[in-house]
This record gives structure tokens, C-alpha cells and sequence, in this order.
């Protein structure tokens, strides 16, 4: 049978692809993982590409994966966290499923990915960069209907929400 599909939004570092594992446990719905999906096609690591290609051809990338993914269902999909930039994508995973922003702080957030060099938007000073790109997109995420405040919860606790939500939110 079909279902709704499950669709992780929010800044890097928010917890995403944490929580996704374990509601793809939990649901029995394979976990789809926007940014592997990207590397795996391309042949390259996120920063290869954004460092060879640009930030543009990534986005382009990410917004055909959105129209592909949003037109099937039975998935639980962690996103990156930029595609709230791009209004349409949130507009099209909403069709056919359910959209859940996970909000942190800026302190949360540089704590998670501080000894981390993967993200490309974040390979200068952290404790700057951060707050900084938080504020701009603040607006984009405040725009999720679904927002879960992760803030000092555990992993189990947000997917727990989230299952909730998804059983009692039919649309
Ligand atoms: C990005 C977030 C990253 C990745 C890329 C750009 C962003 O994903 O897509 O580095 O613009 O916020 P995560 O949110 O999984 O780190």
C-alpha cells in the first residue's frame, strides 16, 4: 500500500539523517538521503561539487531530485538543508507527504558539525557562519508548517513526535 511520504527539512546539523534512520526503522519505509543521492550520481562529494561546479548547479540538482522524489511515496527523505531556498520544493513534497522542519540552536547546531569539514557553507569560521546563515533563512523555515524544537531532546523522542504527527495529521 502507498503512504504519505515522510520529508525531513532543516538546517545542517539539525538532526535529519539521524532522525530519519530511525523513523525508517520504525515505519519500514526505506530512508532516502537527498545528499547521497547527489554524490552517488555525480561522482563526487557535496563539496567537489560545490567547489568544481558552483552552488547554482547544486541547487539545480536538488530541485530536479525534489520533483523526482515528490512523485513517489512510501519514503521517509532526509533533505539538505538548503532546500527551503527554493519555495517550489517545499510546495511539491507537500503534495504527497508530510513536511517536518527540525529546529536548533545556533549554539546546538555548531556543537553537532564543529569538527566536521563535509559542508561547503560552512568551511570558514563555524561560530560566524552559523548564526549568520541561520538569520537569513530564518523566514524560509519558520514558513514549515511543522516545526519540531530539538532542543535538548533525544533522536527516539523527535521520530516518537514525528510518528505521531504523521497517524494523526491525514490530510
Ligand atoms: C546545505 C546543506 C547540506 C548540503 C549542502 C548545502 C545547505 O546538507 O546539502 O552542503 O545549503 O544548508 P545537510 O543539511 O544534510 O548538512
Amino acid at each position: 500500500m502507498d503512504k504519505r511520504n515522510i520529508v525531513l527539512v532543516g538546517f545542517m546539523g539539525t538532526g535529519k539523517t539521524t532522525v530519519g534512520r530511525i523513523l525508517s526503522e520504525q515505519t519500514d519505509m526505506p530512508l532516502v538521503d537527498m545528499d547521497s543521492i547527489i554524490e552517488e550520481r555525480v561522482g563526487k562529494s557535496i563539496r567537489t561539487i560545490f567547489a568544481v561546479e558552483g552552488e547554482p548547479y547544486f541547487r539545480n540538482l536538488e530541485r530536479e531530485l525534489v520533483k523526482e522524489l515528490s512523485a513517489q511515496s512510501t519514503q521517509v527523505i532526509s533533505t539538505g538543508g538548503g532546500i527551503v531556498l527554493n519555495p517550489e520544493n517545499i510546495s511539491d513534497y507537500e503534495k504527497t507527504g508530510l513536511v517536518i522542519c527540525l529546529l536548533a540552536s545556533a549554539d546546538e547546531i555548531l556543537n553537532r558539525v564543529l569538527h566536521d569539514d563535509t559542508r561547503p557553507l560552512l568551511s570558514g569560521d563555524k561560530a560566524t557562519q552559523i548564526p549568520q546563515l541561520l538569520k537569513d533563512r530564518q523566514l524560509f523555515y519558520e514558513a514549515i508548517s511543522h516545526k519540531i524544537n530539538t532542543s535538548g531532546l533525544a533522536p527516539k523522542t523527535i521520530a516518537a513526535q514525528i510518528i505521531e504527527l504523521y497517524k494523526t495529521n491525514n490530510p
